[in-house]
């Protein structure tokens, strides 16, 4: 059985999110955006203070386990503007960024990935990022329109562009434990619902000579989980591709002995895939979850709908700023 380091508290930072919101009360365990920045000096409110919003995911996640802290930025968002940005208005110490997890290949999440190495190291005394890819996430993706017309998706770097921004490349579809086992990447999610079937009208291409082949699964998706002493695991999910009720069931499977505490991340129960959002709202029940902290692509029907079921105390909608404490 795999085991996995209990810490003793977590805590996720939302550094690029789809939302924002600051005005929205919170749960007491999480803080907004404007508290934040409110506890960080500010007196003065206005547009340069606060930061943006755009479509894509990235968190900083530090876990602390008998007085040491080690933290891993998941993704970096679309970006370098909106994240270097954020990560300045929200006070963010770069230095203490010891390895980056990228969740799958799309631009979204990579997208701010050299200027993210490079604002690191020239924080960290130019000291190379350990970077966990996935070999499969380096195809050209592109996405069907209802015309037929492929909308291509920007490339995500390929490992030796990576390198030359002082990234040490961890490329492997196997799972992995980092940061003195305090953090589990996953290795490939089992795909085992029957109503989750990954992103319609979504296509791969090895190069520009193949032709576009369907790849609706997004297999090179992982996640990322944490154990926390007393709760059990978060799960952080960024765009759940293989559908929320998959990776639920692999963290499950992965750590029979733990409950699952919590979901974050973004569940993409949005466009095609709204057509899904009851049946997963209904697996769901089975989780019995103490937290779910939806963001991203989760889209807002599935958020209202995560509310109607299961109310304020458990759902907790992310916007970016948001600190989701465990
Ligand atoms: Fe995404």
């Amino acid at each position: 059985m795999k085991a996995l380091l209990a810490v003793d508290r977590l805590e996720i930072l939302i550094l690029v999110d789809n939302s924002t919101d600051m005005l929205s009360s919170v749960k007491p365990s999480s803080e907004s955006e404007l508290s934040r920045h409110f506890k960080r000096g500010m007196r003065l409110i206005g547009g340069r203070c606060l930061c943006c919003a755009a479509h894509g995911f990235a968190c900083l996640v530090t876990a602390w386990r008998n007085g040491a802290s080690h933290s891993v930025l998941f993704d970096t968002g679309p970006e370098p503007d909106v994240l270097l940005r954020n990560v300045e208005r929200l006070g963010v110490e770069l230095a203490s960024i010891e390895a980056i997890v990228l969740s799958h290949g799309h631009f979204d999440h990579v997208g701010a990935l050299t200027e993210a190495l490079d604002a690191i190291r020239a924080r960290n005394g130019a000291i190379d990022v350990p970077v966990y890819v996935h070999p499969g996430m380096f195809r050209t993706r592109a996405q069907q329109m209802p015309d037929g017309t492929m909308l291509v998706i920007e490339d995500v770097p390929d490992t030796k562009t990576m390198q030359a921004h002082g990234a040490h490349v961890v490329e492997t579809a196997r799972e992995a434990t980092l940061l003195d086992g305090m953090f589990h990447v996953s290795g490939e999610i089992a795909r085992t619902t029957a109503f989750e079937r990954g992103l319609p009208g979504h296509f791969a291409r090895a190069s520009q000579d193949d032709e576009w082949q369907p790849d609706p699964l997004i297999s090179d998706e992982r996640y990322l989980a944490i154990n926390v002493a007393g709760k059990g695991l978060v799960v952080l999910s960024a765009c759940s591709h293989a559908g929320l009720i998959n990776v639920l069931t692999d963290a499950r499977a992965n750590f029979p002995v733990l409950p699952i505490h919590a979901v974050a991340g973004g569940f993409h129960l949005s466009g095609a895939n709204e057509a899904i959002i009851p049946q997963t709202v209904e697996a769901l029940r089975a989780f019995d979850l103490g937290v779910i902290a939806a963001a991203h692509c989760t889209g807002w029907r599935a958020v209202a709908a995560l509310a109607a079921s299961f109310g304020n105390d458990v759902l907790d909608p992310c916007a970016v700023g948001t600190t989701c404490r465990f």
